[in-house]
Formats: C-alpha cells, structure tokens, sequence
C-alpha cells in the first residue's frame, strides 16, 4: 500500500464548518479521515456520506459498546452511511455483535484492545487484575477468532500482537508522534516511520496534523519522515 493511504487524519474538531475547513486544507495530500466522537456529537455524521461522495475513505470512530442488539443494529446503520472502518471495544460479546451487524456491508469491524492512553497503572485503576500487554493479547486472539477484521493497538504492543495471532487482522495505529512533537494525554507513541515498520498497517493522526499552524506542510512533513526511513 502506498505510504499516503496509510495515514488517516482524526478530524478531532469542535465544528462541521472546521472540518470541512481542514479538508479542503489538506486537499489531495490525504485520501482517509476518522471522524470520532466529538465531530459525530457535533453533527459531523453526515459528513461520512459526503466525503465518501469526494472520493475520501471514512473511519467511523464510534467505540461501540452495549448489550448485543443494540450493537449489531447500531453498526448495519453506520454500514449504510458508507463507512470503511467502525470502531467497537473489544469485549467478544460486542465484537460478535458488530460481526453480525456488518454482514454483506463493506463496512469493516476494528476492535479497539486498550486505549493508547492508557498504562498499566490505569489498568489497574479500573479494576483490571492483569497489565496493558496481557489484555491487548487476550483481546487480539478473541478478535481473530470472532472474524473481525482488524484491531485498533498501540505500535508498541504491534510485534508482540503479530507473534500471538499472525498477519491475519488490519492493524490500525493512534498515537502517532512524529519526531519533535507534543505527546499530550497519549502514553504508548511512535514515530510514524518505526510504527509502520513495526507493522501497523494505517496509522492514526490527529493533533500533530489539525494542530500544527500549517496542517498540509504537517502531512507533507510526515510523508517524508516517512519515505527517508527503509521501510
Ligand atoms: O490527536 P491524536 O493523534 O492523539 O489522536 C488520536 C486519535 O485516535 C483520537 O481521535 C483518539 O480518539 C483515537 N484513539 C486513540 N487510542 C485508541 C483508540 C483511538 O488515541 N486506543
């Protein structure tokens, strides 16, 4: 795959209007955009059909989670708005139901192990009895064998998730952190150049590309860090 259509960029922003806005900023230049909680509960839904109308890729950054119904219904209505990836924690009950919900659609379900903010302490906090890597891979295996078809981890749980359940799923990586920038509430990052050479299949970008005072220099910049390293 191209380098280019790795990268998404996480269009973490307030209104439709920026949005849009950093869309047409980026231009050509990126090809995928995640559209997560705060654009969709700020009436950013309708975008995934008209960015899809434009050509781009959307991901669907939902992070389902409820009793099964609800979930298997929830993820056939994002499938009808024409999204490429949805999210959904990886509880199997949960994945099982996004499973069944997708069924015929081109929508594909990506199981989100454990947030990249997240460390083992915080783990712990919540009332988790085993660490970051245990419960990335206890969550990888029971995505592989429900047939989701990718996960959502950290670049630093790649290799050891690629040991336990081989090339079989997408990996798809937030906490992305190109040389020199700010790491804010993410705890497990990587370049974007060691994050696909560890093995992540698209990476995830957000503050370091919609933050940066000119964003499409950003990507450009990412690229390059990108093309220097031997992938
Ligand atoms: O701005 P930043 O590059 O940190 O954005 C990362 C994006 O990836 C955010 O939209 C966040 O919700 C998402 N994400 C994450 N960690 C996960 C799953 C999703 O950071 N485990």
């Amino acid at each position: 795959m191209a380098l280019k259509n790795r990268i998404i960029v996480a269009l973490d922003l307030p209104t439709v209007y920026q949005a849009e806005k950093m869309v047409e900023t980026l231009g050509d230049a990126v090809s995928f955009y995640k559209i997560g909680m705060e654009l969709t509960y700020a009436g950013g839904l309708p975008l995934v059909k008209s960015l899809v109308a434009k050509g781009k890729k959307v991901f669907l950054d939902l992070k389902l989670h409820d009793i099964p119904h609800t979930v298997e219904m929830a993820t056939a209505r994002v499938a009808d708005l024409g999204a490429t990836f949805l999210t959904v924690h990886a509880y199997p009950q949960t994945m099982e139901a996004a499973h069944k919900g997708r069924k015929g659609t081109d929508t594909q379900i990506l199981g989100v192990t454990v947030m990249t903010s997240m460390d083992d302490d915080d783990l712990k906090r919540a009332g988790y009895a085993c660490g970051v890597s245990e419960l990335v891979i206890t969550r990888a295996n029971q995505a592989k064998n429900i047939g989701i078809d990718g996960l959502i981890c950290s670049a630093t749980d790649i290799a050891n998730v690629r040991k336990s359940i081989g090339q079989t799923l997408k990996i798809v990586t937030p906490g992305i952190r190109p040389t020199g920038s700010d790491f804010g509430d993410q705890k497990r990052v990587m370049t974007p150049a060691d994050a696909v050479q560890a093995g992540a299949d698209y990476l995830v970008i957000g503050r370091p590309i919609t933050n940066a005072s000119h964003p499409r220099a950003a990507v450009e910049a990412i690229m390059a860090e990108m093309s220097a390293t031997k992938i």
